[in-house]
């Protein structure tokens, strides 16, 4: 992603902030966009380590999900469990159709036939919407889940979106991310246990066998591998 809109002091901070581990790059995010930063999550292993690093240095940052209406239960289930270990009420944010509007307009199950338009209404709209009212956001991809995110870096500007954008797990793995769950005891999705890595729509998410890899899971079948919030 390119930087042209970060003025010279940001691409300064973004150089040396690359070097720093996540807890610094939030310091850094808070001091600097207070009010205007928030956390997006999909309650994903990334999205929880996140959320309990905010809430151990400000726990009053905003977290938002893009509700799709489409979730797992087990993942509206996690989102309660953070809910109650932090005692946050997290942004529920909605498509501006129903599935049964949305059924109407483009007909039943459009995930089937055009996941991108899918994506397009429960998704990409939506988080257009709310970024619209920040100055900058969190999110938890990182450069080894997929070739399309190999070259995240931990602060950079979003051209799609335009706004900052900070990515403090850029650089971690998958084993320190398990690490850090399992240090801290932080709620998290139990379908992760189930050969689910990556976790997105029930309608758009299956298993991953063993050699696959991490978004194998994702729009299997289809020529897709990102829905549109990062590229
Ligand atoms: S996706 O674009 O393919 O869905 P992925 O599931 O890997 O993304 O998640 C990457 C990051 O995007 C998450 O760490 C989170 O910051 C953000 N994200 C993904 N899905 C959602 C969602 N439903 N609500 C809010 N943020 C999300």
């Amino acid at each position: 992603m390119s930087n042209v809109k970060m003025d010279e002091e940001l691409q300064i901070m973004a150089y040396r902030l690359e070097s720093k581990a996540p807890q610094d790059v939030l310091v850094w995010a808070i001091e600097q966009y207070g009010s205007s930063l928030v956390l997006a999550s999909s309650f994903g292993a990334e999205d929880v380590v996140l959320t309990d690093m905010l809430h151990k240095l400000a726990p009053t940052i905003p977290v938002f999900y893009l509700d799709t209406n489409k979730h797992f239960p087990e993942t509206y289930e996690t989102r309660d469990r953070l809910q109650e270990r932090y005692g946050a009420s997290f942004i529920q944010v909605l498509p501006s159709l129903t599935l049964e509007e949305q059924a109407r307009q483009h007909g039943e199950r459009l995930w089937e036939r055009n996941p991108n338009l899918c994506c397009q209404i429960r998704k990409v709209e939506p988080l257009q919407r709310v970024l619209s009212g920040y100055k900058a956001w969190i999110t938890g991809i990182r450069r080894e889940q997929s070739p399309t995110r190999a070259g995240a870096k931990k602060v950079e500007w979003d051209q799609k979106f335009n706004l900052v954008k900070f990515n403090p797990l850029a650089d971690w793995t998958y084993e320190q991310v398990w690490e850090y769950i399992h240090t801290y005891d932080v709620p998290y999705n139990p379908l992760h246990d189930n050969f689910y890595p990556s976790i997105g729509c029930s309608v758009c998410t299956r298993q991953v066998m063993p050699g696959e890899d991490q978004r194998a899971g994702r729009w299997s079948g289809f020529e897709k591998t990102e829905c549109g919030l990062h590229k």
